[in-house]
């Protein structure tokens, strides 16, 4: 094996901890003596050991000499947990494979440094590229504090995201829709507009064995979310969050008894202002949050320069009608140079559907 092959292993391995980790990094690790892998971890979840702990606490073998390779730099600050660049120091790992840097302040190039202080060989960038992949959340969210967004729809071959009726259930099949399963227990909120409450009466849940649950969000200014609705009657069970403006205290006591927990928010031409919830948000310890419209709200979030990422199905159906909305309503723009603007990472056939995911490179 390769020192590339050690490092895909070191990533595959990171892989497992997505949706247990928030807000905290993927990161695997691979320990190799003599041309043999002699240890392995990978950060399982938040509050537990970091990668390098995990594979070097589990070892038994005298890790004298030997090579680490990392997706992130090692940390070298006390945390949750001790520093990571210590116990590779004195467990005498000669030299050490870094795949990310560390974006986090308290890190930014301090846990190579140390190592390279304490006369271990650091070589850094090694599958840079697959290593940064793994945590767009993270280095979005220690930077800003505000949760990465990633606003996913599901649409028709002609556009559409319901029928002229308001019906969605379901334009894309069963594979497509286990995927957003998946993509729901690695985001830490979903967020949708109160008219989709009101129209579809949805769970949003994942609905993935042992999955971890988002919290669920509704923007809803005047608090029109009906008290009987699926989302306020299972609040208990799931939290939820209702994103208002309203300061009307006999409709927030209605909520508050049945598990919903209220926030109010700055307004924002009467509604609920988008930047200022992300604010609230992120210091809710909220790292990523999946936007799962309908067309007004995704359309407020692209105005707002809030959205990081979209996932965009298009299932194989034609529904036409006049009425029928598209995945962004709102005002649009009058311009085409003024189009929010996006890099495509990748195309995916899922089932019968098309997954076309995409990075937001400039806001309107
Ligand atoms: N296929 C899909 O992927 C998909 C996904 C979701 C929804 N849908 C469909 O989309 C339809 C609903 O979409 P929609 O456009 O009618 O409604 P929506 O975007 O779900 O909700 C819009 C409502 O959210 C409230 N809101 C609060 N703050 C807002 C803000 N900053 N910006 C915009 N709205 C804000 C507003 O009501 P207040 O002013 O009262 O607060 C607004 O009327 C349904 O038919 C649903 O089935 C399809």
């Amino acid at each position: 094996m390769t020192d590339l092959d050690y490092m895909r292993r070191a990533i595959a391995l990171a892989k497992q901890g997505l949706g247990w980790t928030n807000p905290n990094p993927l990161v695997g690790c691979v320990i190799v003596k003599n041309g043999e892998i002699v240890a392995e971890g990978y950060h399982e979840k938040i509050g537990g050991w970091h990668a390098e702990r995990n594979a070097i606490l589990h070892c038994k073998e005298d890790l004298f000499g030997a090579t680490a390779y990392v997706t992130l730099e090692p940390c070298c600050h006390h945390g949750r947990t001790p520093p990571c660049s210590d116990l590779l120091i004195e467990r005498g790992i000669k030299k050490v494979f870094i795949g990310s840097s560390d974006p986090n302040p308290l890190v930014a190039g301090q846990g190579a440094s140390q190592l390279r202080q304490a006369g271990v060989e650091v070589v850094e960038g090694l599958l840079k590229e697959e290593c940064d992949a793994l945590n767009p959340i993270f280095f979005h969210y220690i930077q800003t504090k505000r949760p990465y967004v990633l606003m996913k729809y599901a649409m028709t071959a002609d556009g559409k995201i319901a029928t002229s009726s308001g019906e969605s259930k379901w334009i894309t099949g069963e594979l497509a829709r286990a995927r957003v399963q998946q993509t729901r227990h690695q985001y830490s909120a979903i967020m949708v507009g109160v008219d989709t409450v009101l129209a579809d009466n949805p769970m949003l849940n994942s609905r993935m064995p042992n999955a971890k649950q988002p919290v669920r969000i509704v923007c809803d200014s005047q608090l029109r979310t009906p008290l009987d609705c699926q989302l306020v009657q299972t609040a208990k069970e799931y939290r939820t969050v209702i994103a208002t403006v309203s300061d009307d205290l006999q409709k927030i006591e209605q909520f508050r008894p049945l598990g919903v927990e209220v926030l109010v928010c700055k307004a924002r031409n009467k509604r609920v202002d988008l930047q200022d919830l992300l604010q609230k948000l992120g210091e809710m310890q909220i790292d990523s949050l999946l936007l799962e419209g309908g067309s007004s709200l995704n359309f407020s979030a692209l105005e707002s320069g809030i959205v990081n990422r979209v996932h965009c199905y298009i299932a194989p159906k034609l529904v036409g009608g006049k009425q029928a909305k598209t995945p962004i309503g709102g005002e649009g723009i009058q311009q085409i140079d003024q189009a929010v603007k996006l890099i495509l990472k990748s195309t995916e056939l899922i089932g019968e559907d098309i997954l076309l995911d995409y990075v937001v490179i400039s806001h309107l």
